[in-house]
């Protein structure tokens, strides 16, 4: 059996898996260069597919070099134009008031909780579908990270299981949109009201993603996001907090920066998060293109989903019903074996491979996995909350609907949706076509 594929290193496979694949003539990639030009055997340049990522052109080329011989190079002193110029279109795209540019996703995560002096003692409730830095960046600050299960329809935080977890400690609910598709953002932002708890949304994969008619990232205190080399915008690392109360963006801003003049009470911590001029000079060059493609991403997964949804075993994620627009860095779906002849899930994705079609089986189990358990082993989280906390805390993590979940996931990568409508097409009969042929498969 192939080692999983974890979520980046399957992005970074399904970037090329479609090498060879005719380019939609309408595709704006088609102009733009490849990271790597293909040669073929006459030392051509190949024709590339649309999935290859990141696209990039001279207008990527000209931004960084100018910033280089801008000699400005950092936000620091007299520098900082690109990076206030992105915060601005970045707010503004987003409908937020405020944006601070941090260095990853999770350093916004980061300068969020340090905003809010989240540290040892509070807990921080979180889903365990979602990429370990959401976990890391609870730990980082000694909070108790408290799994709350998954919906099996949307693979998105469950609210009763929120509302479940809520302890006279709880400091911070951190919902992650996971997928890019919002989570149920009503039912969650009532807990946090009712029970005046602090709500902050990780949107590190939901770029432009909707709820109820405002994007996501303001719909709490503040929203965290990624644009980090997988994602649907991209600068190779980067973030960014979103959020409408200037006293936390105050707060976000001197928690990134050492120093930070803002006005507002210091806790006395602070690192440095910034995000440097090259970054921001490249994602105001990838944002030219960023509409069109998240155009083309959201056309190509409703209609991919219309055609997968008729096929009994294939069940795409659920869009919550406050949802009308979806970021989708990720087209999530469920699979039942059972509708399949009993055809095991990696072999599926196996068949699926061999007619170009790469398919990722997703997260692992996250709150079961090695790293997040050694946590109950930690010396200082001993010390913080007691040894027996601790040795009850894995199984007060308990998931498992995520479970089943985990076990039945199969994903495509943001790249694939933004392949030819015909591809959407052909990914349909693929599926539909191994489904015919699932009883041989599962033999072979
Ligand atoms: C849900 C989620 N949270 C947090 C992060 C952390 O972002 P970064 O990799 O930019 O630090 C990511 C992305 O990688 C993510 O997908």
């Amino acid at each position: 059996m192939p080692a999983p594929l974890t979520r980046r290193t399957f992005l970074g496979t399904a970037a090329t898996a479609g090498a060879g694949l005719a380019l939609g003539s309408s595709s704006s990639a088609a102009a733009e260069k490849p990271a790597k030009t293909p040669k073929n055997a006459s030392g051509a340049p190949a024709a590339r597919a649309a999935s290859e990522w990141p696209v990039w052109d001279k207008r990527d080329e000209d931004a960084l070099i100018g910033v280089l011989h801008s000699g400005k190079w950092g936000r620091t002193g007299s520098g900082g134009a690109r990076v206030k110029e992105f915060e601005a279109l970045f707010a503004q795209r987003m409908r937020a008031k405020y944006c601070v540019a941090t260095s990853s996703g999770t350093t916004a995560l980061l300068s969020s909780l340090g905003a809010i002096n989240i540290g040892p003692g509070d807990e921080v409730i979180l889903p365990p579908y979602t990429f370990v830095a959401t976990f890391n960046a609870i730990t980082a600050s000694f909070a108790l990270p408290v799994f709350a299960d998954v919906l099996a329809d949307s693979f998105q935080i469950d609210p009763a299981k929120v509302a479940a977890a809520v302890t006279p400690a709880t400091r911070l609910l951190l919902p992650v949109h996971i997928g890019g598709t919002p989570c149920e953002l009503d039912a969650i932002a009532e807990i946090g009201r009712q029970r005046k708890i602090t709500l902050i949304e990780d949107a590190c994969q939901a770029l432009t993603a909707e709820w109820r008619g405002q994007p996501v990232g303001t719909q709490g205190l503040g929203g965290c996001f990624s644009f980090q080399a997988s994602k649907n915008l991209t600068a190779g690392e980067g973030g960014a907090v979103l959020t409408n109360d200037e006293a936390f963006a105050n707060q976000v801003y001197n928690f990134h920066t050492p120093g930070g003049p803002k006005p507002g009470p210091s806790w006395g911590r602070a690192a440095n998060y910034r995000l440097t001029e090259f970054q921001a000079g490249l994602l105001l060059a990838q944002y030219t293109r960023f509409e069109e493609q998240q155009t083309r991403r959201t056309e190509n997964a409703t209609y991919l989903s219309s055609m997968l949804q008729k096929i009994p075993g294939i069940a795409p994620a659920k869009l919550a019903s406050g949802c009308n627009r979806a970021g989708w860095h990720l087209f999530m779906m469920r699979y039942d074996a059972r509708q399949f002849a009993g055809l095991s899930r990696e072999k599926f994705i196996q068949a699926l491979s061999k007619e170009r079609v790469s398919a990722s089986s997703g997260y692992t189990t996250l709150n079961n996995s090695p790293h997040v358990k050694a946590l109950a082993a930690n010396p200082h989280y001993q010390r913080i909350y007691g040894k027996d906390t601790m040795a009850r805390w894995v199984d007060r993590n308990q998931c498992p609907v995520n479970d089943r979940v985990i076990q039945e996931a199969v994903w495509f990568g943001q790249t694939k949706l933004l392949e030819p409508r015909s591809e959407m097409e052909r990914i349909a009969e693929v599926i539909a076509g191994v489904k015919k042929r699932a009883g041989d498969l599962a033999k072979a």
